[in-house]
């Protein structure tokens, strides 16, 4: 049985997810058959991942196999849309995911697109408005029938008390990078003193990623002999020094071996002692966002300070 979080609505979120962002076509309906038939639960969609018709059809195959039914499996998925468009682009995801309802829909980014617009080029984007945004996210949750919560992404301390002044609704979850060589302390201790559970994207620091750039998480000192010290992958230290900290992690993987090496982190803990080895890691983003939304046209952020309020 998969450990769970529980998250302000009451419902609980499987512990470890599949990540899919960047498994290819092809790849990922393969690498989601696979990782629910070795106990995965716990799915990580996104409209702009540009998969989730191909993962639909994998969860159909399922479904039909009899290996899962739908209550058992806890599917997210993200919005990419203009704030008019939130209830279509809800209803897009559930559509191409062929799931009946999301557990989970979170705002994507602190970006907004224009009406009809899709894509992620400069003039995709809209001017943002993510008091409408969230509002229109409310709505789709208190109507009750296409997703059980409602969250944010990539949102910093700042913006989410912004979001915060006016939200009728907390978001639930707050989906960030973090892994040991980017721990998000202060956005960890506010999300959790207003009750919102941090997820983990890029848990093991997205190794071979364009963004990641010469920063290797894996190959770190601290993981590398914590590792041999448990006779555990850094990969796994990586994901249950997540786990310690209470966040849920979505690791990706579309190799068979991975996709269970990344699930079998239950069976040990990392002592007090060894998680101050984790204290003295030095810090550096790797998904800084640069390359994808800031600029100086379109996007509300002409810098990366401003994206990330100074968190970076
Ligand atoms: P692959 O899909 O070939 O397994 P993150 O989830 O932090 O973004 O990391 C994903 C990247 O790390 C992908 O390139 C993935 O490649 C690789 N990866 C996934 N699991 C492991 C693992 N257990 N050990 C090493 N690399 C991994």
């Amino acid at each position: 049985e998969m450990p769970r979080f529980k998250l302000n609505t009451g419902q609980y979120i499987p512990a470890v997810g599949l990540g899919t962002w960047q498994a290819k076509p092809g790849e990922v309906g393969e690498a989601v058959k696979y990782a629910i038939k070795v106990g995965y639960r716990h799915i990580d969609c996104a409209k702009a991942y540009g998969n989730e018709k191909e993962i639909g059809d994998a969860l159909q195959e399922l479904f039909k196999e009899g290996i899962v039914t739908r209550g058992d499996l806890w599917i997210t998925s993200k919005l990419w849309s203009h704030p008019d468009d939130v209830p279509l682009a809800l209803a897009g995801s559930v559509q191409d995911l062929q799931c009946d309802y999301l557990d989970l829909y979170l705002m994507h980014w602190p970006v907004a697109l224009k009406k009809g617009a899709q894509g992620t080029a400069p003039e995709d984007f809209a001017p943002l408005d993510t008091k409408a945004t969230w509002q229109a996210m409310e709505k789709c949750y208190e109507k009750g029938d296409k997703t059980k919560a409602i969250g944010i992404s990539n949102f910093s301390v700042e913006k989410t008390k912004a979001l915060l002044s006016y939200a009728k609704v907390v978001p639930a979850v707050n989906q960030v990078e973090c892994h040991p060589m980017w721990q998000q302390k202060k956005l960890h201790d506010f999300l959790y003193s207003q009750g919102i559970h941090l997820t983990a994207y890029s848990p093991i620091g997205s190794g071979g990623s364009w963004f990641t750039k010469h920063v290797k998480v894996l190959e770190h000192p601290v993981l590398q002999s914590l590792a041999k010290k448990y006779n555990k992958t850094p990969a796994q230290i990586a994901l249950r020094w997540n786990i310690e900290m209470g966040h849920s992690v979505l690791p990706k993987s579309t190799n068979p071996e991975r996709i269970k090496e990344n699930l079998h982190i239950f069976d040990f803990k990392i002592s007090e002692e060894d998680l101050k080895l984790f204290d003295k890691i030095e810090q550096v983003r790797l998904l800084r966002g640069d390359d994808l939304w800031v600029n100086d046209t379109t996007s509300p952020y002409k810098t990366v300070e401003e994206l990330w309020d100074g968190e970076i």
